[in-house]
């Protein structure tokens, strides 16, 4: 099968990399892709954005299966000129991207559904911003209600600070602080039939101990040792089949990839949030955990035929990544500086580079080109050994001003 990725990140190499390596995929091409993506699928230069030019290069390779995966253009409606025309489609429509485009349409279905999650206001004026602050008290959670790339969301104990930031926004979510360890659970859906995939942590803040501000994410582990057994079936039951039943419901089916960002709290599951797509890094630590091959999986999605589907099978292995970002990340990131080391980080073979920020020079050199910039990734027995060799990696790497957490997975692989 001929397979067309959408996007340039490190999640979108996860994906080529795990679709180069599935027997049934014949061709591959990713559209940007980035210098990474490079050595393992065809690229081409689309305005991802641009539905009508996706679909005119999806035709014009004869794509059986295009994956979208960033939610900028799965918000866009990037997806439905391409279902119109009959191509199977990794990935919602416009209106089914709302769960993640807008806070205030996701908190709704949430309601409608059943499904746990914080209490909140949405507010449009500085004084109602005021008045839900009070409401809750401190901690103060602000969230734009837009796309932020994971940045829209401020959580401080500054009174001050959190006025600032709703003032900041056009409309925001004020809710309520949740307490306790958080937890990615994808699922994969057809818009009826939804299968859950295992669960992993993403690492929110730029520095060490949680500290600084919030970011798309730093780093990411799977498994998760200290989950409650059954965590996955009671997310399942509770968010995850009630909230795509309640798509489907509305007329408007979501079908592709469910995020569900969780925090195990002390009074229950809540939902912090969902997105429409693979999160990111948390893709790069769950697929390489699937031992199923993944275009099959994405293809039965895209048709409508999950409830075909084999259970999925899933490696005994940890996995863990860990973000390099350039220098000013998250607020002012500086781009254009070589990165040395690529090949030395995976000479060994136990560690190997997904690009998220790059492109390659005319002379072939790779050049940081965006906030988060690689993503190192490594599997072992357990997170220990995984860790060990991420890192090991990350240590080969040299990029001017790079800065990437030390602790990731830390607590997890020695408690
Ligand atoms: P979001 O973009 O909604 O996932 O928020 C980004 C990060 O902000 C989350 O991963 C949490 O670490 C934090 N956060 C968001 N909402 C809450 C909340 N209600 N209580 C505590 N932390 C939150
Ligand atoms: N890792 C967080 C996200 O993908 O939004």
């Amino acid at each position: 099968m001929k397979v067309l990725v959408i996007g340039g990140g490190a999640r979108e190499h996860a994906l080529c990399r795990s679709l180069s390596q599935d027997p049934s995929v014949t061709e591959l091409h990713c559209a940007p892709g980035n210098a990474g993506i490079a050595r393992v699928a065809s690229l081409h230069p689309v305005d991802q954005l641009d539905g009508a030019q996706v679909l005119d290069l999806a035709v014009r390779l004869g794509a059986d299966l295009v994956v979208v995966g960033p939610e900028a253009p799965l918000v866009a409606g990037v997806a439905d000129p391409l279902r119109a025309a009959g191509i199977p489609v990794f990935g919602p429509s416009a209106p089914a991207a709302q769960l993640e485009g807008s806070k205030a349409f996701s908190k709704d279905v949430m309601a409608a559904a059943g499904v746990p999650t914080a209490r909140s206001y949405v507010c449009t004026t500085p004084e109602e911003a005021a008045e839900a602050l009070d409401a809750f008290g401190a901690p103060y959670v602000v969230k734009d209600d837009g796309l932020a790339a994971g940045k829209g969301v401020v959580v401080t104990s500054d009174r001050e600070a959190a006025l600032a930031h709703a003032a900041s926004c056009e409309r925001v979510v004020i809710e309520e602080y949740l307490d306790g360890p958080e937890v990615s659970l994808f699922a994969i859906t057809d818009g009826t039939t939804v299968v859950p995939l295992q669960p992993a942590q993403d690492f929110k803040r730029a520095l060490d101990g949680d500290e600084g501000p919030n970011t798309g994410g730093m780093g990411a582990y799977s498994p998760l040792p200290w989950a409650p057994a059954g965590l996955v079936e009671e997310v399942l039951e509770s968010v995850l089949q009630p909230t795509v039943d309640e798509l489907r419901r509305r007329g408007t089916p979501f079908s592709g990839l469910l995020y569900a960002g969780l925090a195990l709290t002390s009074r229950g599951t809540r939902v912090i949030e969902f997105n429409a797509r693979f999160g990111d890094p948390e893709t790069q630590v769950v697929l390489a955990r699937l031992r199923t091959p993944l275009a099959g999986v994405l293809l039965a999605a895209g048709n409508g035929t999950l409830d075909q589907l084999e259970p999925l099978r899933w490696s005994e292995e940890a996995a863990v990544t860990v973000v390099i970002a350039s220098e000013g990340y998250p607020a002012a990131p500086r781009t254009g500086d070589p990165i040395e080391g690529l090949d030395e980080a995976e000479a060994d073979g136990t560690a190997y580079v997904l690009h998220a920020g790059t492109a390659a020079d005319e002379d072939g050199r790779v050049l940081s080109a965006g906030g988060r910039v690689l993503s190192v990734t490594a599997t072992g027995a357990d997170l220990a050994q995984a860790r060990e060799r991420a890192y090991a990696g990350v240590g080969r790497i040299s990029l001017k001003g790079g800065q990437h957490r030390t602790d990731i997975a830390l607590k997890a692989a020695t408690a």
